[in-house]
């Protein structure tokens, strides 16, 4: 028994530049919230029969996308997002990083050591996140483990998919927002991934992951207790921060000479730099570097927006590299840092990093194109996350995490469309000047969870 079936225009990637604009398509979601058939150039009028020759009910639920005003995309992955600093948003955008740090995220995240503070903060984050079509954020909690059980709690029952880990802080933070000692963050964090892992036993829709601040916030001793934990679960992600701003790295290479300035030889030291790693930001990138990177199969949190306003200084990170030489790469809102929380804004400000990058590499980085932001978004920060399999795009097999879209929605503020766009035009508009009142449904492993 099918629980969904759509039929309309469909658009998803299969790589960076293989865009697929699929019309009168019908794709059906079976009741596990599986994609069971794409079937591509049905007449509305022939889905009927088609679907009885599938041997698909009559009752199944049937959605005809309006042609040409609405279609069907997957849902956006956010791969580095601070769920603790949802209410911060906006605040100390022209600061350096480690003056943001301790003026205005440290202290904002202490408060969530209060329980009913982070069920308020969280309910709304989630919510809104999900509003904005991001089907699948990888979260960084506060260090509290308790707003972290808390936050996993609430996407569970929201129905977000998400990785979410307790944040590791054991020094360069303030007294009253640091973990107390190496044994207590550790500690936590077992307490975390257990938790995690018994409301989702699976991993079907929530799952822990090690979550490191950044080397500064860390000694040693925790550097080596997380990679500890992370080669005793070889299938737990890991993200961290990563050369994400010259005062960040200049203070990381002070604390660690050892490692004469390579943040990858650092994380890679403490068993912390594998396929399951995300590493956000990577502004900053050595030859050397972006080479053990690439033999490790890390994956790349690109958060343009961020770097160009938190941070210190106008970041623009060398994604084109990234992509020619196979890495993975998604996006990240780094709500908190940056002033949006739209994947959409990412999508936009990384053309804008791109184009700057073009710039900056005397033109042999060339600028993205929308199709290739699209893939960011979608099917690239799936593999960042590790969800390749089940989710970023709608291939046979994988989970239906997807969202409709209405290119006329009402009150929006859309570019218009005329009658001679064709659907490529039409998803160019979208990408470009849509916001969440153009996200109209949106589906996680097959269940409607627009707020
Ligand atoms: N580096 C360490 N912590 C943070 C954070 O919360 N945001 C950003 N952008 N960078 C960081
Ligand atoms: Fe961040």
């Amino acid at each position: 028994m099918p629980a969904r079936v759509f039929h309309g225009t469909i658009i998803h990637s299969r790589g960076p530049s293989d865009l697929l604009i699929l019309e009168s398509s019908v794709l059906v979601v079976s009741d596990n919230g599986k994609i069971t058939n794409v079937i591509l150039g049905i007449p509305k009028e022939r889905v009927p029969s088609l679907l009885s020759s599938l041997n698909i009910p009559s009752s199944a639920k049937i959605r005809y996308l309006s042609p040409r005003r609405e279609f069907l995309i997957p849902g956006f992955v956010d791969t580095h997002n601070h769920a603790p600093q949802w209410a911060q948003r906006g605040l100390g955008q022209s600061m350096h990083i480690l003056e943001w740090l301790e003026q205005v995220t440290f202290p904002n995240e202490a408060r969530f050591a209060d329980p009913a503070y982070a069920r308020r903060i969280y309910s709304d984050c989630v919510e809104s996140f999900l509003r904005q079509g991001v089907t699948t954020a990888s979260y960084y909690g506060s260090m509290h483990a308790e707003a972290t059980t808390i936050l996993a709690d609430l996407c569970w029952e929201k129905g977000q998919r998400a990785l979410v880990g307790k944040c590791n802080m054991d020094r360069n933070a303030p007294p009253y927002y640091r973990d107390s000692s190496v044994e207590a963050s550790l500690a936590d964090t077992e307490a975390c991934i257990a938790h995690v892992r018994r409301i989702d036993p699976q991993g079907a829709l929530v799952q822990p992951v090690l979550t490191p601040r950044f080397a500064i916030s860390c000694t040693p001793a925790l550097l080596e207790g997380l990679g500890q934990i992370a080669g005793a679960n070889p299938h737990l992600p890991i993200q961290t921060h990563f050369n994400e701003a010259e005062q960040e790295m200049r203070f990381t290479a002070e604390l660690f000479p050892e490692f004469r300035g390579s943040e990858a030889d650092l994380y890679a030291h403490y068993g912390l730099l594998s396929s399951r790693s995300i590493l956000a930001h990577c502004c900053h990138m050595s030859e050397h570097e972006m080479r053990r990177v690439q033999e490790l199969g890390c994956g790349v949190a690109h958060c343009p927006v961020s770097n160009m306003t938190v941070g210190g200084g106008f970041m623009a990170a060398p994604v084109r590299d990234f992509l020619s030489r196979g890495i993975k790469v998604g996006l990240g809102t780094d709500s908190g840092g940056g002033f949006s929380s739209s994947i959409l804004d990412a999508m936009r400000q990384a053309l804008v990093a791109s184009n700057a990058r073009e710039v900056m590499s005397e033109g042999r980085d060339k600028g993205l194109d929308i199709g290739e932001l699209f893939f960011l978004a979608t099917l690239g920060g799936a593999r960042v996350c590790g969800l390749e399999d089940k989710i970023g795009n709608f291939e046979v097999g994988k989970e239906f995490d997807a969202l409709v879209i209405n290119a006329n929605a009402p009150g929006g503020i859309m570019t218009m469309l005329e009658d001679e766009d064709s659907p490529r035009t039409i998803f160019d508009k979208f990408i470009m000047t849509s916001d969440d009142r153009n996200i109209t449904e949106v589906y996680v492993r097959g269940r409607s969870v627009k707020p």
